[in-house]
């Protein structure tokens, strides 16, 4: 193959959006760091930075760049018309657009529930489950992975939070509602696809401010009974910001992790080393499920405006300009990490700067380090001989701008020999 252009020369291509990108982004991600660590993204008015201090830098920094689509060069107000809709109301109550004190006042209450030890009660139940999953394919000796566990997992986990009962109607319509959201908010879809889900979506809500009137009346040891609680006792929620926060957590809880379970499970059996350590040596799992979040994030990048013009690394920054932060380029940046492209669920971490950095800083980072250090524990143990259907090459992947990952992982397994059983 000739050499690629480099980001100064004619020909040099850069779509964080293309088929290529979902499949490896880290060729043209390591040009950009190495030269052009601020790029402007060619036919969008956007800055790309790609270096971990940059990223980094620019996320910690609140006083220079928002994470307020309002204050986008761009932005325009929906019309009125459409503004009283449940789901721009939404969009506009919720912890990842909200900045400063309204933000830490939604954030105290869900952030209560997802801290290590809130989530450490969550154990039995993610065992539980991962059991369920697997029990239902391992007899047939193959299975659609994404389909058949990494995308049931984490939204089951997050209505179990919520307190909704297991394979409960209202369990159904939250599975429902996450996958609606997930097609609602995906520029790729079609207009009437998208149409669609953002009808399902206003009734599933609807199903929701319904399990918000049940738990006032019948309160339980869950994060929604808080919220609601919380409302009532001096107002400190509207219903519309209980509402927001239910479907940041889907939003933000259920793909990501979803495609950080698949991710592990191709790192692991694409290095045969690393998946006997990981079997083997549970107490491993912990550094482990933080390395396979940095080595393939799940992410593309997090969006800033800047709040004023101001510049990065000599770079003008025009006020309300897109500064797109790549965390999956900061977690390969040699610059930072010693030897980044080595998987190695061993090593030290850095940081935690895959789960972000400052206010925004993930809120589930503990509860999905917990998924994945379970989850996988259970499917390394019980299925023996894995490999994937067709190879590394044929894996497909999703063409979802928020997140990246694969849309399908046929995989094949013999039952593990009992010994091998935790
Ligand atoms: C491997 C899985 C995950 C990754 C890589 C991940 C990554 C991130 C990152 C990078 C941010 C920062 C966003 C920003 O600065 O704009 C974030 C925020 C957030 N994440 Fe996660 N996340 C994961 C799983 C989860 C889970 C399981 C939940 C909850 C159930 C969750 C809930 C949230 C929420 C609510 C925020 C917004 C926090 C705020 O704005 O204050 N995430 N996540």
């Amino acid at each position: 193959m000739p050499p690629r252009p480099l980001p100064a020369e004619p020909g040099f291509e850069f779509n964080p959006l293309s088929p290529e990108y979902d499949r490896d982004p880290y060729p043209v991600l390591a040009l950009l760091r190495d030269h052009a660590p601020v790029f402007p993204v060619p036919g969008v008015d956007a800055l790309f930075l790609s270096r971990h201090e940059d990223v980094l830098a620019v996320l910690a920094d609140e006083e220079r760049f928002s994470a307020d689509r309002g204050l986008w060069e761009h932005w325009t107000p929906p019309p009125a018309e459409h503004a009283n809709h449940p789901i721009v109301r939404m969009q506009r109550a919720n912890l990842l657009s909200y900045d400063g004190a309204e933000h830490t006042r939604l954030r105290k209450l869900a952030s209560a529930a997802l801290t290590r030890r809130a989530v450490r009660h969550l154990d039995a139940l993610m065992h539980a489950l991962a059991d369920e999953l697997i029990h239902a394919f391992i007899a047939r000796g193959h299975a659609d992975f994404v389909a058949e566990f990494a995308a049931l997992f984490p939204v089951a986990i997050i209505s179990r939070l919520m307190g909704i009962a297991p394979s409960s109607d209202r369990e159904r319509e939250f599975k429902a509602l996450a996958d609606s959201v997930v097609v609602a908010f995906n520029p790729m879809c079609s207009e009437a696809d998208k149409l669609r889900s953002i009808q399902s979506m206003t009734i599933h809500m609807e199903n929701v401010r319904l399990l918000m009137e049940e738990k006032r009346a019948h309160p339980g040891n869950d994060l929604l009974t808080d919220m609601v609680q919380a409302e009532d006792e001096g107002t400190r929620f509207s219903s519309d910001e209980i509402l927001g926060t239910v479907l940041t957590l889907l939003v933000a809880g259920s793909e990501t992790t979803a495609n950080s379970l698949s991710f592990g499970l191709i790192e692991l059996l694409r290095h045969p080393d690393q998946l006997a350590r990981f079997r083997d040596d549970p107490a491993v799992r912990t550094n482990a499920s933080l390395e396979i979040v940095r080595y393939q994030h799940p992410g593309r990048f997090l969006i800033r405006y800047a709040r004023a013009a101001t510049e990065i690394r000599g770079v003008p920054v025009r006020k309300g300009q897109i500064v797109f932060c790549s965390v999956p380029s900061a977690q390969r940046d040699p610059r930072a990490i010693a030897d980044p492209d080595r998987f190695d669920i061993g090593r030290e971490p850095h940081d935690l700067s895959a789960f972000g950095v400052g206010r925004h800083f993930c809120i589930g980072a503990q509860l999905a380090r917990l998924e994945l250090e379970i989850a996988l524990g259970h499917v390394v143990e019980r299925l023996a001989g894995l490999e994937i259907e067709g190879g590394f090459e044929a894996v497909p992947y999703r063409s979802n701008p928020a997140v990246r990952g694969p849309a399908a992982l046929p995989i094949r397994f013999r039952p593990a020999q009992p010994s091998k059983v935790a």
